[in-house]
C-alpha cells in the first residue's frame, strides 16, 4: 500500500480539497481511498451529507478489536463519481480521540497502515495542520510521501520557515505544493531548503467541485485546477513507485 499524507502549517489553503483532487486524478489501475486524519475534525460529512458512520470512529474501534480483513474499505463511504473516503467527525474531541487510536503501534505499523494493508491502497491521508502536538504526526512519519500546501507569500513563507527544522525530524519525504501567485518555486525551494513539486492555480469553480458545492463533477478534468491535480498525482504515483523499487533510497530506508 502507499500511504500519501497531504497538510498544512498555517491557515486553511485547501489541504482537504488537494487531498480529494488527488484521488479523484489518480492514475487509473489503483484504489485510491481519502482518509480524513484531521484532528480539528472533518468535513466530509457536511460537504458531501455523508452518515457519520461508517468513518474513522467505527474504522478505530474496528481497528482495536483488531479485525484486519479489508478493515478499511468496509469503513469508507462514496463520495461523487468512485471515489471512497473515510469522513472523520466533525467534533475535533471524537476526531482526535479516533486518530489517537489509529496511530498507536509504531510509525510503520500503525493500526491504519495495517487496516490498508490487505487492500492494496493508495492512502491519501488529509492530516490538516501539521504540528507538534497532532495526532496524525505518526502518519505523517510513516508516509510514503508527505505534501505541504502552502501559499507563496511573504506570511505563509515565515512562519514555514520557523518549522523547518521540526519538519526535518518528522518526515524525510516532505514537498511543498504551492497554492496560487507568489514567490517562484525556486526560491521557496531554496530559502525553505524544501522541494517543491507543484504549483496549484488559484480556481473557485474546480475548487468548488472537490468541496462539494457544485455537482458539476465532469467539470474538474477540464478545470484548471483539475489538470494540475492529475499532474500532480502522476508525478507522485511514479515517485512512489520509483521509491519501492529502489528500497535504499526510500524515505522510509532513511528513517
Ligand atoms: N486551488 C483552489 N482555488 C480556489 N479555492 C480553493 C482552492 N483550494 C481550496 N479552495 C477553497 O478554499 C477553502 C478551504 O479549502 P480546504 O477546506 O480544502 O482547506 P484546508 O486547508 O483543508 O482547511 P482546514 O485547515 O480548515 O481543514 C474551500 O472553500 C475551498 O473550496
Ligand atoms: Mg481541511
Amino acid at each position: 500500500m502507499t500511504m500519501i499524507a497531504v497538510g498544512s502549517l498555517k491557515g486553511s489553503p485547501g489541504a482537504t480539497t488537494l487531498g480529494l483532487g488527488l484521488a479523484s486524478r489518480w492514475p487509473h489501475g489503483h484504489r485510491p481511498v481519502v482518509v480524513e486524519c484531521d484532528p480539528a475534525g472533518g468535513d466530509l460529512v457536511a460537504r458531501f451529507r455523508l452518515e457519520l458512520t461508517p468513518g474513522l470512529v467505527s474504522l478505530a474501534a474496528a481497528a482495536r478489536r483488531a479485525e484486519h480483513s479489508d478493515l478499511l474499505w468496509q469503513h469508507t463511504q462514496q463520495l461523487p463519481g468512485e471515489l471512497r473516503a473515510v469522513a472523520a467527525p466533525p467534533g475535533a474531541d471524537q476526531a482526535h480521540a479516533a486518530l489517537m487510536e489509529l496511530t498507536s503501534g509504531s510509525e510503520e505499523h500503525s493500526a491504519l497502515r495495517t487496516a490498508a494493508e490487505p487492500a492494496g491502497a493508495v492512502v491519501i491521508a488529509d492530516c490538516g495542520r501539521i504540528e507538534a502536538r497532532s495526532p496524525a504526526l505518526p502518519i505523517v512519519k510513516g508516509a510514503d510521501a508527505l505534501l505541504l500546501l502552502m501559499r507563496a507569500r511573504d506570511d505563509a513563507l515565515a512562519h514555514a520557515a520557523s518549522r523547518v527544522d521540526a519538519l526535518a525530524k518528522w518526515s524525510t519525504s516532505a514537498s511543498l505544493v504551492l497554492l496560487g501567485d507568489g514567490y517562484p518555486a525556486r526560491e521557496v525551494s531554496r530559502e525553505l531548503g524544501i522541494s517543491v513539486l507543484a504549483r496549484l492555480p488559484e480556481d473557485p469553480k474546480g475548487a468548488a467541485i472537490l468541496s462539494g458545492s457544485s455537482r458539476r463533477r465532469s467539470a474538474l478534468g477540464r478545470s484548471d485546477l483539475g489538470k494540475a491535480l492529475a499532474a500532480l498525482a502522476e508525478r507522485l504515483a511514479d515517485q512512489v513507485a520509483a521509491q519501492s523499487a529502489d528500497p535504499p533510497k526510500t524515505a522510509r530506508a532513511a528513517r
